[in-house]
């Protein structure tokens, strides 16, 4: 098993913002996270990543508990963070390269790294600028162009689309359906059409607790569609 989560829980003061999620990813699998605003896909994926310890509960990547031994476990992940914040005087040159090092590839290794997943991320002459000049679509591409640096088994990815063009988000998407066949991904979206293109498996989280994991046509299907599973399943009051 490539990814399993066992009753992860997290709260920040005395709001629950994830609560008892638990579910498991095989090698083919691209897994859609859906909820509204504030229904804890970040804060999931931020756990699953190693960036947040959970309060309870346990990731583990190819049977590495994520907490316990987050270097290791961060060997096999690359992950996209939600908004990306990168380093802005730098060009994604640069910024990847250190990246890549800092993932323990020499220099030669490196500079192959960082060639390949600018083709694949599609950042033409991009690279060559500093990042803080960079459109909000094209950071994204930077941002998504580290996660896959490593190349790295799993994916997990926070709004991968989010503030791209129409264009891009296609060859995103076809990226995203191209890694998924050999690793297994994880994503976020408010997009029901993108869980539709590219997605084998939709995991829908309302109030930090799952409350559907099935195929989305399987979702559509039992609710007669998934704007109408949506609404259905996530439709109370959210807390911001
Ligand atoms: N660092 C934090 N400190 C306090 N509360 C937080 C923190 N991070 C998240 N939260 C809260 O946890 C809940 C879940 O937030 P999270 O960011 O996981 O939601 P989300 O599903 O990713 O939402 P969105 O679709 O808006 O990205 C929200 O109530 C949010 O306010
Ligand atoms: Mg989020």
């Amino acid at each position: 098993m490539l990814l399993q989560v066992e009753g992860l829980r997290k709260s920040f003061g005395r709001r629950v913002a994830v609560d008892d999620v638990s579910f498991s990813i095989d090698v083919g699998e691209v897994v859609g996270f859906l909820g509204p605003n504030g229904a804890g896909k970040t804060t999931t994926m931020r756990m699953i990543a190693g960036y947040l310890e959970p309060d309870a509960g346990q990731a583990k990547v190819f049977g590495i508990d994520v907490a316990l031994d987050r270097r290791r476990a961060q060997e096999r992940v690359g992950y996209l963070p939600e908004g990306a914040p990168l380093y802005g005087e730098m060009t994604p040159w640069t910024f990847l390269r250190f990246v890549a090092e800092t993932r323990g590839m020499d220099k030669d290794a490196a500079r192959h790294a960082v060639t390949r997943a600018a083709q694949d991320t599609r950042l033409g002459e991009a690279i060559q600028r500093p990042i803080e000049t960079l459109s909000k679509g094209y950071r994204r591409r930077v941002g998504l162009a580290a996660a896959l640096i490593h190349d790295p088994m799993l994916l997990i990815l926070d709004e991968p689309t989010d503030g791209l063009d129409p264009n891009q988000r296609q060859a995103v998407r076809d990226l995203i359906k191209r890694l998924g066949k050999e690793r297994g991904l994880i994503l976020s979206t408010h997009s029901l059409e993108e869980v539709e293109a590219v997605c084998t498996r939709a995991i829908v989280i309302h109030r930090g607790r799952k409350v559907a994991d099935t195929s989305p046509a399987a979702l559509a299907e039992q609710y007669g569609g998934l704007d109408a599973a949506f609404r259905t399943l996530t439709g109370g009051e959210e807390g911001l």
